[in-house]
This record gives C-alpha cells, structure tokens and sequence, in this order.
C-alpha cells in the first residue's frame, strides 16, 4: 500500500505539489515541517526552498517510501519522523512552516491536531492545509464510500467547517477555497488496492446518488471507466504574532 503512494497520480503529481507551494510559500531560511507525510511528497518539493524540512508520519512503511525517495532523488535537507499529528514531538514555536495535506480526515480530534500545528509554528507563520472537502450534501455519500475503501477514514470537513475549527484554534486564515477534481474513480480504488467485489459496491454507491448529492457528484461513465467530482479544501492561515 505505502508502495502505492509513491506513485500515486494525486499524490505525486506536480501540478498538486505546485499549489501546496503557491500556498505554502517556502522561504529559504525556513525550517518546516511537514505532517502525515506519508511517502513525503509534499516535504520533498518543500525542500529545495526551504533550510530543512521534516517529515512526520504514524506509519513506517509510508516512512521508508519516502526515504526511498529521498535517497533516489540525492536530497539531504530533509529528516523522516514516526510521530502523531495529535501529539508532536517537538517543542512551541518551533516551525516557519507547517503544511498537511490529504490527511486530517483520518485524525480522530480536529482540535488535538489544530492545537498542535498552532503550537509548534512560530508566532506570525503560516500553515497550509489541503485535504478532502466535499460539500455536506455529497460528503454524506462519498462517506459511506471513503469509510470502506479505507476504515481509517473519520470525516471530512466542509470548507466552513474548516474555517470555523482553525479560528477555534487560534488561527486567522488568510485564504479558504473549495476546488473540485474530476476524480477516477478506479484510480482512487487502486491506491488502496480495493478489493473488485467491493469496488463494484462502491460505485454502486456513487451511481445511485440522488438529489442534490447527485447533482454535485455528477458520476459518469466514459469508456466503461467511473468519473465524478471530489473536492478539496486549499487553505492558508497564520498562526498571528
Ligand atoms: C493519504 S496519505 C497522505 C500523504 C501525504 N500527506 C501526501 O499528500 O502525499 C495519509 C497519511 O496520513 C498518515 N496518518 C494518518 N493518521 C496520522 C496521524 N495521527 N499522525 C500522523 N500521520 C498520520 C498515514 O500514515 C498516511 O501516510
């Protein structure tokens, strides 16, 4: 699965990678930090802007991805770290930079995380937040599917949700938007190595969506293959001085 990662389209691709950096805007002397990190693709296009990046994440298997990856691409400013985002291991105010991204919805406590990323940046720095945000309507159906593709799925948040949770913790958020994907389905189902009985479940699933729900998804097939809209949120805030 870690494997999938590596060369998963969304996970690796650069144009993904080029947002979280329009958002993240990586400053050379910067230490930063990169949460639930995963094969580390995120803090490996931090690193060439940034002094030194860490990489941190609850899976070694994800870990060793990414030390892979590393040593392939011969990068020395970054450092791999077995750690929860609900309890960093590192001291207040250590960070210019704290970025996540397609992550948080598997957390348990949305406030434990946003009160650790708050406390580990430096007064006046900013984080960069990016991960699943459907709309309420067509989060109620992607749940059931998320939930059974990958059992620690826990929620998504909508784009107000999130914004009302980071001022809770303290932030101000600078920008917040929602931006929607057309999502292949079966891809998706391939970087969890979905078994096909229950992919053919799970796309059921999307394909008897009704309503409102229906009409933001849009499932369609083309070619045989399932395509349908899926959302994230893009979202910079500060932690203020
Ligand atoms: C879908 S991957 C995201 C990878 C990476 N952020 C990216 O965008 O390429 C989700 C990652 O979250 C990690 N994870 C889940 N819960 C975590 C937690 N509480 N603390 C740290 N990492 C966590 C998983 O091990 C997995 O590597």
């Amino acid at each position: 699965m870690a494997a999938n990662y590596a060369r998963a389209k969304f996970h690796s691709s650069d144009e993904r990678l080029r947002e979280v950096l329009d958002l993240a805007l990586p400053r050379p002397g910067d230490l930063a930090l990169d949460v639930a990190t995963g094969a580390g693709h995120v803090a490996l296009a931090l690193a060439p802007h940034v002094r030194r990046v860490y990489g941190l994440d609850l899976t070694p298997q994800m870990l060793a991805q990414a030390g892979r990856l590393t040593a392939e691409r011969g990068i020395k400013n970054v450092e791999w770290v077995l750690g929860d985002a609900l309890r960093l291991p590192f001291a207040d105010a250590t960070f210019d930079l704290y970025t996540v991204r397609a992550a948080p919805h598997h957390f348990p406590d949305i406030d434990a995380f946003l009160h650790e990323a708050f406390r580990v940046l430096r007064p006046g720095r900013h984080a960069v937040f990016v991960d699943c945000a459907p709309p309420a309507e067509a989060r109620e159906v992607l749940h059931e599917v998320e939930v059974r593709r990958d059992p620690s799925h826990v929620r998504s948040l909508t784009v107000d949700e999130w914004v009302e949770n980071l001022e809770h913790a303290g932030f101000e958020v600078g920008s917040a938007t929602e931006r929607e994907l057309d999502w292949d389905f079966e891809d998706w189902m391939g970087n969890m190595a979905v078994a096909e009985p229950l992919v053919r479940e799970l796309a059921e699933v999307l394909e008897s969506a009704s309503g409102e729900a229906r009409r933001q998804l849009h499932p369609e097939r083309r070619d045989g293959r399932l395509w349908h809209a899926y959302w994230h949120c893009l979202i910079r805030a500060e932690r203020p001085e």
